[in-house]
């Protein structure tokens, strides 16, 4: 009997845990098998496995070997097992040195020909593996930049397995050599942050909406005929939002890197996402799921960002549904049979709508042709529980010949500088409660204790209340945003 051991790491949608790969070579008929929760695509490394050692000069021994993976509750997927299946099963081989592969965590797919593929949620499998004290990391030389972004480990980025074992026969005090990779570095060249509101004409009602939107956290409704700048004015929210820091950007990577959507060339952006999705997109695709690999949805990738559902009322109701959770809690909980897996989801909410189908709505002089009951029911897709979250509700009006003459808008800088101020103040306000924004604020700190507003400013508000006018969610909203306006000194 003989055994080699290594690292691994398996994901469970971002968190990961360290998983020991052990390999045991016995006498025997020649077989290959691997126990310990693997997916289907996991089981058929073997395979890769075989192909890939023997073209790389290193064929496996014709003996009976086993593999197992631990701790054998976490299920394992994916085909990044194959590279520290195939080092366990050398070291146990004795074609690598035992001991030195023992405390490296390896993550890669072999192809046939022994080239170590890139393979999804790199970043967050490395940054899982940072946490619990691992200190080098061999990857494939696809996901190098992004595993390098992760401070505190050594990363070796392998083209193939020939050359990895090369590196581990020839190392020196117990040690793999370090080969640098450099780190992307952060800029702000996202193509959302390039857009700016001095673009935008008129529309000072909407603008202030956005300003306050920005500010305090508070998720956005506008409604106006076509052509009015909605969809305009939601793409340059996240020009006036603070830059994301070093682990917000991180978190978003980790997002992308799941979904293998991080690009070759690799920048830290620090501009918040944008993300916004189709109304034909399924439920799945927006909130997250999928067969085989649960993949996180678009709430997920506007994660410390922006969603925008454009043409709102157009999408399925039950996706329109299903924002409702992750809005309350900031996370989405994909459940499975077997397990049910988190992807965080705090993500600012913008949606825009025509006033009906037509799009033209209550006009003087525009002619909607739409029925009333077309219209209730494309008013009643978004209605209740939804809108009920949503803190900012702003018609706009269609943009005339008189607001084309005024003054080029304020510039997003501008208004940056004041929603920035604005954060700081209420982060002092918040300091040492779970949330830092007046948007996110809850409605027990709303109504009673040191932050209630004046009973003289909510009479009007209380009394609506007692009328059954108003749901208490819907009041506590109405207290969140008046934060936000006395704060920033709006009239
Ligand atoms: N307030 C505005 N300031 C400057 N340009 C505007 C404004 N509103 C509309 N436009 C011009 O009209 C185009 C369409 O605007 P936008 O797509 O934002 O309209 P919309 O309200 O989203 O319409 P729809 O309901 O059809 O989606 C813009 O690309 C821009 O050129
Ligand atoms: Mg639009
Ligand atoms: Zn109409």
């Amino acid at each position: 009997m003989s055994l080699g051991r290594t690292r691994s790491v398996a994901l469970t949608g971002l968190e990961g845990a360290l998983v020991d790969v052990e390999a045991d070579i016995a006498q025997g008929l020649p077989h290959f098998a691997v126990s310990g929760l693997p997916d289907t695509a996991c089981l058929q490394s073997t395979d890769r496995i075989k192909a890939g050692t023997s073209n790389s000069g290193v064929p496996l021994p014709q003996r009976r070997i086993t593999v197992n993976l631990s701790p054998a509750s976490i299920p394992k997927s994916g085909t990044a097992f194959d590279l520290p299946i195939a080092v366990a099963v050398l070291v146990a081989a004795r074609v690598l040195p035992t001991g030195l592969a023992e405390e490296v965590v390896h993550l890669g797919e072999l192809g046939l020909d022994g080239t170590i593929r890139p393979v999804r949620g790199v970043l967050p499998s490395v940054l899982a593996a940072a946490a619990q004290g691992a200190r080098d990391v061999v990857v494939p030389l696809g996901n190098a930049a992004e595993a390098a972004l992760v401070p505190g480990v050594r990363v070796h980025a392998m083209p193939d397995l020939a050359t990895l074992c090369q590196r581990y026969v020839t190392a020196k005090n117990g040690r793999l050599p370090v080969v640098d990779v450099p780190a992307a570095r952060p800029t702000d060249c996202g193509e959302a942050a390039r857009k700016d509101l001095a673009d935008v004409v008129g529309q000072p009602e909407a603008r202030m909406a956005l300003e306050l939107a920005a500010a305090g956290g508070h998720h956005l409704f506008l409604m106006g005929p076509p052509g009015a700048g909605k969809t305009m004015l939601a793409e340059r929210l996240v020009s006036v939002l603070p830059r994301l820091d070093r682990q917000q950007s991180l978190d978003v990577l980790a997002v992308r890197s799941l979904l293998g959507a991080l690009p070759d060339a690799l920048t830290v952006e620090t501009t918040p996402p944008f993300v916004a999705p189709h109304h034909s997109a399924s439920t799945a695709a927006i909130v997250g799921g999928g067969s085989g690999m649960i993949r996180p949805g678009a709430i997920s990738q506007a994660h410390h960002g922006v969603l925008f559902l454009d043409e709102a009322p157009e999408f399925r109701v039950n996706v329109l549904q299903a924002l409702r959770q992750p809005l309350e809690s900031g996370e989405v909980v994909v459940a499975r049979a077997r397990s049910s897996i988190r992807f965080p989801a705090r993500f600012q909410l913008v949606m825009a709508a025509n006033p009906c189908p037509c799009g033209l709505g209550f006009g003087k002089g525009a002619d909607c042709s739409c029925r009333p009951q077309a219209r209730r029911a494309y008013a009643g897709k978004l209605s209740g529980p939804l809108l009920d979250r949503v803190d900012l509700q702003v018609l706009m009006p269609a943009i005339n010949r008189a607001s084309l003459g005024q003054d080029p808008g304020e510039a997003s800088a501008a208004v940056a500088a004041r929603v920035a101020a604005a954060r700081g103040l209420q982060a002092q306000r918040w300091a040492g409660l779970p949330w830092s924004l007046n948007g996110q604020a809850a409605g027990s700190a709303l109504r009673r204790g040191r932050w209630r507003l004046p009973r003289a400013v909510t009479v009007d508000l209380d009394r609506a209340l007692d009328r059954g006018q108003i749901t208490l969610r819907g009041y506590d909203r109405v207290l969140r945003l008046t934060c936000t306006a006395i704060w920033r000194n709006y009239p």
